[in-house]
């Protein structure tokens, strides 16, 4: 019975891939998944690298195989201040206006949706909250030129196109105490406006060391408080602190990988408490063979986040997280 199987009664387990790694990762992921989430070829920089040139190619490659095999799809990411086209913000030398800017988002938003109407749960935002404590917003290009309204018009833009689709706001740090606050305060926000936004897509790019369960735990109860749906959706777990930038190992050790199956442990039996506002659960990645972890914050240095080894065997994280009892199984 593959992982997915074992969460069939709590909430769907995903993972993110890209199309040049089927060949390689295609039958374990159909094993062990129910949902695919493109890793890059779904950013609007690869579906629209030039204004009207729309590229679908390596995402229609995914969503196939993800249909063939009866996985689900996370759509992702529809408006992000990284990875999209430098034309979106351009009018010749100049930035563009506002009413520029929205019209190329509409027209964006909706295309890509027309393309994949069986995709539920969409990513519409990503990241719009800024790291740093003295700010709200992210500087990005997208606020420079528009201000928060930005937000509020891709969500209208992606329930036009789409009007039975999970709408999402996704970001990182999201279990940070200081930037959870001012992400419910958007959400919130939103929400009042009457704009459709469902869901909260906390990424869980995190650590052995932290965020703590008390933090994690606080988060889900602050973003499901607003009546939001929350779909876990890049979760790693890095066997480095943010600080530690050692290069030496060629392996992990056993004591961070026993480290690493109590985390993932306590992770999942606190989700699995969550399974009345928590959807799915998608790992950013299937197996340790690759991660972009391999390459951040420290180029060329391996990391071990998932729940599968290299060759796809299951590490005793993997144990850990399916060692639930019976009983527990509802
Ligand atoms: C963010 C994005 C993802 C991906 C990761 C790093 O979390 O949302 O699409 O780019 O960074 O791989």
């Amino acid at each position: 019975m593959g992982l997915a199987s074992m969460y069939e009664d709590y909430f769907r387990i995903g993972a993110a891939c890209a199309p040049d790694r089927l060949d390689k990762q295609g039958m374990h992921i159909a094993e062990h998944y129910r949902s695919i989430t493109a890793e890059n070829c779904m950013k609007p920089m690869e579906i629209q690298p030039a204004e009207g040139l729309f590229d679908f190619r390596q995402a229609d490659k995914l969503v196939d195989y993800a249909f063939e095999h009866q996985l689900d799809v996370r759509g992702h990411t529809l408006v992000w201040h990284n990875q999209t086209g430098e034309w979106m913000f351009k009018d010749g030398n100049n930035h563009v206006t506002k009413e520029t800017l929205f019209s190329r988002m509409k027209t964006h938003i909706a295309t890509v949706m027309a393309r994949y109407p069986l995709i539920k749960s969409w990513d519409v935002i990503n990241e719009a909250i800024a790291d740093e404590d003295n700010r709200f917003l992210r500087e990005s290009m997208y606020s420079r030129i528009a201000g928060e309204s930005y937000i509020e018009h891709a969500f209208e833009c992606a329930h036009e196109a789409n009007q039975s689709a999970n709408l999402f706001y996704n970001d990182y740090n999201e279990s940070d105490p200081k930037k959870r606050d001012k992400i419910v305060r958007l959400l919130k926000g939103l929400l009042e406006k009457g704009i459709p936004v469902h869901g909260i897509g906390m990424q869980g790019h995190w650590n052995l060391y932290g965020p703590s369960i008390e933090e994690i735990q606080a988060a889900i109860e602050a973003y499901a408080s607003l009546g939001l749906r929350i779909e876990v959706t890049e979760l790693d777990l890095s066997l480095f602190d943010w600080n530690d930038r050692r290069c030496d190992l060629l392996e992990p050790t056993s004591e961070m990988l026993e480290l690493q199956a109590n985390r993932y442990d306590e992770i999942f039996s606190l989700f699995r408490s969550y399974k009345d506002v928590i959807d799915s659960v998608t790992f950013w990645g299937a197996a340790d063979d690759y991660t972009w972890l391999s390459d951040f914050p420290v180029k060329g240095r391996k990391n071990w986040p998932f729940l599968f080894d290299d060759r796809f065997q299951p590490k005793e994280s993997y144990k850990r997280v399916t060692h639930f009892s019976r009983l527990e199984r509802v």
